[in-house]
């Protein structure tokens, strides 16, 4: 059985980086935030994240920054709070939170927050609880979490719960993995895990494991590499992971690796990309899988950057 080809990831995320087809093209441009949260990331977790220079990123990070205190995904784009929570975990990847104007960013997400304690993603208003994944995130990631009303912000995450235990983007709509993530990540940080029913939720989330021991996001959906993160990441948080066949999943997702170039892709034979790529890793680390960084379930970094700059280890 061949294992994770480290080095062929390795090389495949730095030529994502210089390639104008596929980091840089038309399509991923105005996303370009997150993809160096997930390339980065993925370096990180296979040790490698000093292959990148510091001093090319943070001052694009910052020239991503607007008057209102928000990130947009490149420069010359809208600011967004999802590209806002990227460039924080970019700093955070780099242990350079310090050249931010943390009041300036916090005001910005905290000025999100609605009256019923959900979270806009921008000034257009569209309501979602990625959104208060993110803002949560990114504000417990600037310790300043009391800049929001967190009870409100919560009780708006439970009032998304639905009667088969899971969450939806809003309230009634239908459960979904990666908005499962978002809530329970961000009930985590919080501290009011002791709300989820966690047998219930964990029941669910198991079963999203299909024959070939991929998960997928919802009943009758294919598996994907990235719900092997949604849903893995949750059921730890949960204390349910042994409910599924790691071995299995461990397996399905070394399967979708391009054994020539590098990469991950959703599922086997499929065309590869940073995305998949990142979440194969990260949920392969959550795995235990030898040889990779851990990484934190709510926050979607490496336990050593969370342990510094949350719990100041
Ligand atoms: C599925 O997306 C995933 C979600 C709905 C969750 C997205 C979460 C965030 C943006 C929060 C930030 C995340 C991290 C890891 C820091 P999809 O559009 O692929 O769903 P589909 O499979 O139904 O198409
Ligand atoms: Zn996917």
């Amino acid at each position: 059985m061949e294992g994770l080809l480290v080095e062929k990831h390795i090389k495949y995320i730095l030529s994502a980086k210089e390639s104008k087809d596929e980091f840089e093209s038309v399509v991923m441009e105005h996303l370009r935030l997150n993809g160096a949260y997930w390339g980065l990331t993925t370096l990180d977790i296979l040790g490698k994240i000093n292959a990148v220079d510091q001093v090319e990123v943070i001052p694009w990070v910052l020239q991503c920054q607007h008057e209102s205190g928000g990130f947009s995904g490149n420069i010359g784009h809208d600011p967004h709070i999802l590209y806002t929570l990227s460039a924080i975990q970019v700093l955070a990847l780099f242990d350079k939170l310090d050249v931010l104007d943390i009041d300036k960013v916090s005001n910005y997400i905290a000025g999100l927050q609605n009256e019923d304690g959900s979270f806009s993603g921008d000034m257009w208003g569209e309501v979602d609880t990625r959104f208060s994944y993110v803002a949560i995130s990114s504000l417990a990631l600037l310790r300043k979490l009391d800049n929001i009303d967190v009870e409100k912000a919560v009780q708006y995450i439970l009032s998304c719960k639905n009667v088969d235990g899971g969450f939806g983007c809003t309230p009634g709509a239908e459960s979904h993995a990666g908005q499962i993530f978002c809530c329970v990540g961000a009930l985590a940080i919080t501290g009011y895990l002791h709300q989820v029913d966690k047998d219930l939720l964990g029941w669910w989330l198991c079963e999203r494991q299909v024959k070939c021991g991929g998960l997928n996001g919802r009943p009758e959906k294919l598996p994907d590499v990235c719900y092997s993160w949604w849903v893995l990441s949750s059921l730890i948080m949960i204390d349910r992971v042994h409910w599924i066949d790691k071995e299995k999943l461990v397996q399905f997702i070394l399967d979708c690796q391009d054994r020539e170039n590098g990469g991950i892709s959703d599922r086997p034979d499929d065309a590869v990309d940073v995305f998949h790529t990142y979440f194969g890793v990260a949920g392969l680390s959550l795995l235990e899988y030898p040889g990779l960084k851990a990484i934190d379930p709510a926050y979607a970094l490496p336990v050593d950057v969370v342990n510094r700059i949350i719990f100041d280890k």
